[in-house]
């Protein structure tokens, strides 16, 4: 059974997961906007991606007897000045997010929890790649400055990206 503080911080966790999709959708919205369909690709799988934590947690929930409580996502922003400014803003919003992670494993250690600091490391791990493939597109971004064929070339390498569902949570 899970712990009163423990619930509560998990239940605020899908939030933050449902929030990031929406922001990403968000983003894909904006870079459809402005016709580089690469980036839009990108952020759609890191939408799917991003609903995909949010179950996780939502399960985890649920397999430990906890009552999932689904709360308003709040609206995200619409427009990015740049694709840097919207990949900087994807790299702080992850740096954000493993702040939030941290958090969670301090509280299970607080509270004795082992199941779910031991569910946790997933997401512990997975935060140092949600940093990384950030920071990666903005230095390349940097490095391009306003060079059209560059930005091309990043558009067309971002397109690449497909969603593969982890073996844990396919269905
Ligand atoms: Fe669910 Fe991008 O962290």
């Amino acid at each position: 059974m899970l712990k009163k503080k423990i619930l509560k911080s998990l239940n605020e966790q899908i939030n933050a997961e449902m929030f990031s999709s929406y922001l990403y959708l968000s983003m894909e919205a904006y870079f459809q906007s402005i016709s580089l369909k690469g980036f839009a690709a990108w952020m759609r799988v890191q939408a799917q991606e991003e609903m995909m934590h949010g179950m996780k947690f939502y399960d985890f929930v649920n397999e430990r007897g906890g009552k999932v409580t689904l709360e308003a996502i709040a609206k995200p922003e619409t427009t990015w000045a740049t694709p840097l400014a919207a990949f900087e803003a994807v790299l702080k919003h992850e740096e954000h997010v493993t702040s939030l992670i941290n958090n969670l494993v301090d509280l299970a250690i607080s509270e004795k929890d082992h199941a779910s600091n031991n569910f946790l490391q997933w997401f512990v791990a997975e935060q140092v790649e949600e940093e990384a493939s950030a920071n990666e597109v903005v230095e390349k971004l940097k490095l391009i400055q306003d060079n059209p064929s560059g930005l091309f070339m990043v558009d067309a390498e971002l397109g690449k990206r497909v969603f593969t569902m982890p073996a844990a949570t396919a269905a």
